[in-house]
């Protein structure tokens, strides 16, 4: 359905965004991974469907509380899934959810957080640009 803006956010995909397997380097004192280092990739996430939206230049404008429920630890593959729920004239909302999946067995999969990112369209000159859905 299009929102105020007249513009609609293509549907969801299946796959994440992104994928990727955590690393040693990224741990805190406690062992399990920094949240900055999570919240670096719900930005790519949110930038990756930013994209797929509508191909532009983009900057992140606000991301909006974010509320870890589980930890992530070293060896955990998260998928990172991000689906835009409106499209401004310049801005795009984008909803990132965040899964982490055990290296345990049985595999084990932990809802790790969610995120709201708002995204803006740039020109040339960084100033913000109009958004022309593909
Ligand atoms: C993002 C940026 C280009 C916006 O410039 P601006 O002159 O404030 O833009 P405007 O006031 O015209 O707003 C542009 C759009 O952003 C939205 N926006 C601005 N501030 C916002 C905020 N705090 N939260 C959500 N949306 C916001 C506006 O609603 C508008 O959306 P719309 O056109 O869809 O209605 C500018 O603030 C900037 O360059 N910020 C730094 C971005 C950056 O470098 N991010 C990386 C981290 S360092």
């Amino acid at each position: 359905m299009a929102n105020a803006s007249g513009k609609t956010p293509k549907p969801p995909r299946d796959e994440p965004a992104i994928r990727v397997v955590m690393m040693p380097r990224d741990t805190n004192g406690e062992g399990s991974i920094f949240g900055g280092v999570i919240l670096s990739y719900i930005d790519q996430a949110a930038y990756v469907e930013a994209l797929r939206q509508a191909p532009h230049r983009y900057v992140t404008v606000s991301m909006k509380e974010v509320i870890f429920k589980e930890p992530v630890r070293v060896g955990d593959v998260l998928s990172l899934y991000g689906q835009a729920t409106r499209i401004g004239r310049t801005s795009m909302t984008i909803s990132v959810k965040v899964m982490a999946e055990r290296s345990s067995i049985p595999p084990e999969i932990a809802r790790v957080t969610e995120a709201e990112v708002v995204m803006v369209a740039i020109g040339d000159n960084c100033e913000p640009r109009e958004i022309e859905l593909g």
